[in-house]
């Protein structure tokens, strides 16, 4: 199998990174398609921690090639942060080992402006967004005002679009030079220059040459902006098939859509979450499990897997397998619920409901598994799992009807359970 796409089948921060980086030893390239650095990606090695936003989850390998597809929203700023960072950690960043799409779109200062107070502007019905600027720039990429990549290069061009573009409409006079963001975005582009490439005519020659590569996603399945749960989502599609308009590769070479899965649920920002938990249970996953956001350290709310959910987002990304992520999290419960269905008005719904309203108003139905009461964190084999444990993933297995490939039981690379031939 020479290209993998690894997405997020929930409300995102499912563990892309850590598996990523883990099956990123055995390929050559690893591609970001989607969002921005509202993502944090963290990946564990040893003793040292990674969190990653911007860059791919590949980066830490000398073998690999990452690259930061057109569809990704870029803020040069934190990417060069990014790089600056990874470089005391002992990770060099070059010009080989990362690759930028001319053509990906730039977060400027202003987008991170608007996108603070858009979300002042919409009191109580707030989306709860990272402030990275990520909405109001991919606004600006569908209504044709975008600044590219690659007019960060050419001085005359960055200054034009930017005295172009409306934001001094939006923004009070004196929180933004405009001067100094032509100044301060050209010198990034400088900077920049050596990483950027034509990406889709990289990627696709690596494809030809036989390369193995992933297509790393961020978000998740319901954050996607058609797809997800609107308003309360992300700007971007995270789902597998924005992976080909995003590295600019056709579906057909595409062989794998892998699913990470949490074994519970987490939803960062507003929005409905039928079997989100509150008290004890919640206060468990979210200590157990770290639940604390990577990017903005926001608390994570918590709740139980929900099967309702985890089936569309198999359909909608068509997954031929699923990665269960966190199961060791878990370990201590007396009892685990899982949710099959939803309770309405009009009967059991075994599918998602594309009304907003009917979602936020549905009622989980619950199955109640027993639990294994035992650390199985460093458990390597599917057989040394505890009955209960693969009970568990068999039950999921059963109802959702995708096999389960990978099962994680800990943030470290090595604490990985291969079900199936990665
Ligand atoms: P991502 O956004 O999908 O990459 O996920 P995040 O990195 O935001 O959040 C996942 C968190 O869980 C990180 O802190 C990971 O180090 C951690 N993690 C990943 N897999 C496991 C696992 O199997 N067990 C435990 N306990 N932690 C994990
Ligand atoms: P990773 O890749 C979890 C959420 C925000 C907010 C909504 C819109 O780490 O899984 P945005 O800033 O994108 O306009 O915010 O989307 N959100 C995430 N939640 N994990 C993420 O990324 C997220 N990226 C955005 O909390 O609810
Ligand atoms: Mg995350």
């Amino acid at each position: 199998m020479s290209v993998k796409i690894i997405v997020g089948s929930q409300w995102g921060d499912e563990g892309k990174g850590k598996i990523t980086d883990m099956l990123a030893e055995k390929v050559d390239l690893v591609v970001r398609y989607q969002g921005g650095n509202n993502a944090g990606h963290t990946v564990v090695v040893g003793d040292q921690t990674f969190k990653l936003h911007l860059i791919p989850s590949g980066i830490l390998y000398d073998t690999v090639t990452c690259v930061i597809g057109n569809g990704v929203v870029l803020d040069p700023e934190i990417l060069l942060k990014e790089i600056a960072t990874l470089d005391t950690q002992g990770i060099k960043v070059t010009p080989e080992k990362l690759k930028i799409s001319s053509i990906a779109h730039v977060i400027l200062p202003f987008h991170k402006v608007i996108d603070g107070q858009q979300e002042s502007k919409r009191r109580d019905q707030k989306i709860g967004t990272t402030g990275r600027g990520i909405g109001p720039c991919y606004t600006d990429k569908i209504s044709r005002l975008g600044i590219r990549v690659m007019d960060l290069l050419k001085k005359d061009v960055l200054s034009r679009k930017i005295k172009k573009h409306n934001w001094k409409n939006i923004i009070p006079e004196g929180v933004l030079d405009e001067d100094q963001i032509i100044e301060d975005y050209y010198a990034y582009g400088q900077t920049l220059k050596p990483y950027v490439e034509d990406t889709s005519l990289f990627v696709n020659n690596a494809i030809k040459a036989g390369k193995k590569i992933i297509m790393e996603g961020a978000q998740g399945a319901m954050l996607d902006v058609d797809h997800g749960t609107y308003p309360f989502v992300t700007s971007s599609n995270p789902i597998a098939g924005a992976a080909c308009v995003g590295a600019g590769i056709g579906p057909h070479k595409i062989d794998q859509v892998i699913g990470v899965t949490k074994a519970y649920t987490t939803r960062v920002g507003e929005g409905p979450f039928p079997t989100e938990e509150e008290g004890e249970t919640s206060e468990y996953l979210r200590e157990k499990g770290c639940e604390y956001g990577t990017t903005t350290s926001r608390p994570r709310r918590c709740g139980w897997l929900d099967l309702v959910v985890l089936r569309y987002a198999i359909r909608i990304n068509g997954l031929t397998e699923i990665c269960l992520t966190k199961l060791d999290v878990l370990d201590d419960l007396k009892t685990i619920k899982i949710c099959t269905g939803y309770k309405t008005e009009n009967g059991i719904l075994q599918e998602f409901p594309l009304d907003l309203e009917d979602f936020s108003q549905a009622e989980p139905v619950y199955d109640e598994l027993p639990g294994w009461q035992e650390d199985i964190s460093q458990m390597t084999d599917y057989d040394q799992l505890p009955q209960n444990a693969k009970n568990y993933v068999k039950y999921i297995e059963n109802i959702v009807g995708v096999r389960t490939s990978m099962i994680s039981v800990g943030s470290n690379r090595l604490q990985t359970i291969h079900l199936l031939e990665a």
